[in-house]
């Protein structure tokens, strides 16, 4: 069944308070859920609650106890006929946590009772009125044994806690904010807690909390310390404060995502919480450091001013990923954010934009809201909110947020209730803009130039593809931030452009020469550019915009490897910008990047038919090349930066570690002795996760035997920490080796594997699902694996499957071989009879299926 914006209806009740009494036992938990509501204007009769597999105890309207004949309970409602104006419901249920394997509602992650209700699980614990536009004042009361749950959590501020005669205690918490159902959260278990404070600009004292399981505690300290700067850069960039006596964070090892915003509790997968140098690397760090802040940034945008409706959900994830995003880049290299940032929206929203699932970032219809959490509604979302701070400035934006929070909070609001406040306040009139909320498709970017007499004129000519359904979609209004480069490398002029038509035309008058163009600087717009002016290796020298110089070198790498695909010959003067590149005295952490070469799903995007084989076997060609031939400064540059070791996280070190192992990396493609003994001596001797997953990595990918005694060693050293253990899945999930399908069968028998917990599933089978090479295999067997595991998980876990299920998503673009034996697959899943609407809405829009 689909559901569509266009039969959104406003809530005919109200619900003004809503008093829950929890009570927690090992087989069962009972929930008693007492609610004051009200009729709205035209309200109907009958009250109809959202609820999923209810086991109704009692319940009772003002009181009296209602019998059967007043309520009806449907496949997904609960039903209370002819209801008065005003009334109090108190409806008593039972539901099992310790069975939901889903995680969704309430949930046992090892013997953490734990919650995730968004979107809608809270119709899982009780009766309600489960949408985001029905905000209500909760007071929660959680009782259970003492011994095993000590500790008791939920929204808002604590106040008050009991003990009883029979061994177990409750603790009652009031959240004085109005909020949606799918902010609520419970928390109960014996946890270790790391405890700070923080003082509001305005003075306020805020009590800081970190959960997790005991012996983990010291593992907290940076999740604490990213949490305070958090709380920091909110208050000076955006002028907003926390707003309740306590901020409480609890870690999780079973989650279906990275974290999760609950009012006061925010509950997080504990790969988001927990790292020390010897566990994380530090990617991991920045990822602790981002999804901290993201959640804690919810507060207001998302929690305070929430989304009317799920087809709002880019409102509050949109802006929220665009302001973490900031924040990272205001606490650590600006340039090298942005490029990851970018890197990760054409890996990941590029490519579901180029699928049969694309959808915009308000989408109009779903199946299954779990789908919509998604790289476009969240990352494409985020870069609709930058064009917006583009165009509007940074003191305009400042001044439109201010005026969006003076004027919602409170409210679940639309997203054009955000556009309004951002054109109203800064008097951009933002109609045209509109157009990036509701198509899809990534537009390119035709880019044509000339030069007369001094005047260069710019053609841009936008291509919009059509839409998923085939029908033609509009042009884009967006701005276009360029710059114009001198013969000698001198800049000339830097510009935004508003493109706004299909075809538009720029001219600059009273230059000496043609120009060097430097276009989308810093990625001003998420657009494809196309190019037929070869200007890479200028640009990658001359250009002060650090993001173009990346993409130049990227582009220029790109374009070898198709040549070299198409010709087998290599780009001389390629190999010599990346010599370049190798000499120049930059950012350590800039120059990795701009050495690393293009990712095959990079590849895979150009090509009409995705042929794996060439792509991969060009880029293993392309590295040995260039590890040759640049051997010795690979090698100096690795022992300048190897040593003296370090496991600091300053700017500094992380660079250092990034550069040594990009090098280490390259020169790996020579597969010789000296490359072996390196990584193994860089394995052994490593102070940092970093080194030391770079030089398993590399290990088990070009030599049997050493691999084989490294990962024996990672093994041992940290089979009881379950976190570390899906680098060692991911890793040999994404071994190139031969045989990888076979010892990713045997490891889901290891005893650390856990089909039920979403972080080793996604390490095993969905890192599988992504190497090209074993998942593509031409035998097939890599993707019946994957289906049959859809299957299986689907019973145990439907969003997980579904994630599993976008492994899929290439299908159209294969060769026919491949296309031919992935079919077959999925036709297998989708003949599943009991398929959850997650795996089917997923499969049927791969295959075209209404
Ligand atoms: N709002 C959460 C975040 O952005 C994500 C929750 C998604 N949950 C889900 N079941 N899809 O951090
Ligand atoms: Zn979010």
């Amino acid at each position: 069944k689909t559901i569509y914006l266009k039969d959104y209806k406003k809530p005919e009740f109200k619900i003004n308070s809503c008093e829950l009494h929890f009570d927690l036992f090992e087989e069962f938990t009972t929930v008693i859920n007492i609610m004051s509501i009200n009729k709205l204007e035209k309200s109907e009769n009958d009250i109809r609650l959202d609820a999923m597999d209810l086991e109704l105890i009692e319940i009772y309207l003002n009181d009296l106890k209602l019998n059967d004949t007043r309520y009806i309970i449907g496949e997904d409602s609960l039903t209370i006929l002819n209801v008065p104006e005003s009334f109090s419901l108190k409806i008593k249920n039972k539901i099992y946590p310790q069975n939901n394997t889903e995680l969704e509602g309430l949930y046992k992650s090892g013997s953490i009772f734990c919650t995730q209700n968004e979107p809608e699980g809270f119709r899982r614990i009780t009766p309600y009125l489960d949408r985001p536009d029905v905000m209500s004042v909760f007071t929660t009361t959680v009782i259970a044994q003492k011994d095993k749950y000590p500790i008791l959590l939920s929204n808002g501020n604590k106040q008050n806690c009991h003990d009883f005669m029979n061994g177990r205690h409750g603790t009652t918490w009031h959240d004085p904010h109005p909020k949606p159902s799918y902010l609520f959260a419970l928390v109960a278990g014996d946890l270790g807690c790391v405890n700070d404070e923080y003082t509001t600009a305005s003075g306020e004292h805020v009590e800081l909390n970190i959960y997790c399981d005991k012996g983990n505690e010291s593992q907290c300290s940076h999740a604490m310390k990213s949490l305070k700067e958090s709380m920091a850069w909110d208050e000076e960039k955006y002028g907003r404060e926390y707003d309740l006596e306590i901020y409480n964070i609890v870690a999780v090892d079973s989650f279906n995502m990275g974290a999760m915003e609950n009012k006061g509790l925010n509950i997080f997968n504990s790969h988001y919480v927990l790292a020390d140098e010897d566990r994380a690397t530090d990617a991991n760090f920045m990822g602790i450091q981002s999804v901290i802040a993201h959640e804690y940034f919810h507060n207001w945008t998302g929690n305070r001013i929430t989304c009317r409706d799920w087809f709002q959900l880019t409102l509050k994830e949109g802006l929220t990923v665009f302001r973490d995003q900031s924040f990272s880049a205001d606490l650590n290299s600006r340039e090298v954010q942005r490029i990851e940032d970018v890197k990760g929206l054409r890996d990941r929203q590029f490519v579901e934009d180029a699928s049969p699932t694309a959808h915009p970032i308000q989408p109009n219809s779903y199946m299954s809201i779990n789908n919509f959490y998604t790289s476009t509604v969240y990352e494409k979302g985020a870069e609709i909110i930058r064009m917006i701070h583009t165009l509007l400035g940074e003191e305009n934006y400042r001044k439109a947020t201010d005026l969006y929070f003076d004027t919602f909070d409170g409210q679940a609001v639309r997203t054009d209730d955000f556009l309004w406040a951002m054109s109203k306040a800064s008097r951009i009139d933002l109609t045209e803009f509109e157009t990036w909320y509701h198509q899809s498709g990534t537009p390119t970017l035709k880019v044509e130039e000339s030069f007369h007499n001094g005047i260069y004129k710019l053609t841009l000519t936008q291509r919009v593809p059509n839409a998923v359904d085939g029908s033609v979609q509009k042009p884009y209004y967006f701005p276009l931030k360029i710059g114009l480069i001198g013969l000698t490398g001198k800049e000339i002029l830097e510009r935004v452009l508003i493109v706004s038509k299909e075809k538009e035309e720029f001219v600059f008058e009273g230059l000496n020469s043609k120009p060097y163009l430097s276009i989308n600087r810093d990625f001003s717009a998420p657009v494809k550019i196309q190019q037929s002016t070869k200007e890479y290796a200028f640009l990658m020298k001359h250009d002060k915009n650090s993001f173009v110089r990346y993409e130049s070198a990227q582009s220029f790498a790109t374009e070898t490897l198709e040549e070299m695909m198409e010709s087998g010959n290599i780009d001389e003067e390629f190999l010599e910008a990346y010599g370049y590149i190798l000499n120049l005295d930059i950012e350590l952490s800039y120059k990795a990047l701009l050495l690393e070469l293009p990712s095959v799903s990079t590849l895979m995007q150009r090509q009409d038919v995705v042929d794996f084989v060439p792509i991969y076997l060009a880029k293993d060609r392309l590295e040995r090349e260039l590890a040759a031939l640049y051997k010795d400064k690979l090698q100096e540059l690795y022992k300048q930066n190897h040593k003296p070791k370090n496991k600091k996280l300053d700017a500094i070190s992380m660079g250092q570690r990034a550069i040594k192992n990009r090098v280490l990396r390259i020169l790996s493609a020579l597969e010789n002795r000296e490359v072996i003994d390196m990584a193994r001596e860089q394995y052994k001797e490593s102070l940092t996760m970093t080194d030391r997953v770079v030089a398993l990595d590399i290990l088990e990918n070009i030599t049997s035997e050493e691999g084989e005694v490294a990962l024996n060693d990672f093994y041992n050293r940290y089979k009881d920490d379950t976190l570390v253990m899906n680098k060692y899945f991911a890793i040999l999930a994404a071994s190139h080796r031969n045989g990888t399908l076979e010892r990713v069968i045997v490891l889901e028998n290891d005893e650390v594997y856990d089909e039920k917990v979403p972080n080793l599933v996604r390490s095993l089978i969905g890192v599988f699902a992504r190497n090209y090479k074993h998942f593509h295999a031409i035998d097939g067997r890599g993707y019946s694996f994957v289906a049959h595991k859809i299957i299986e998980i689907d019973k145990i876990n439907p969003q997980m499957a579904s994630g599993l299920a976008s492994a899929f998503k290439i299908y159209e673009r294969l060769n026919n071989e491949n296309k031919e034996l992935m079919k077959k697959e999925l036709d297998r899943v989708l003949a599943v009879p009991s398929l959850s609407k997650n795996v089917y809405e997923i499969i049927s829009k791969i295959l075209k299926i209404d």
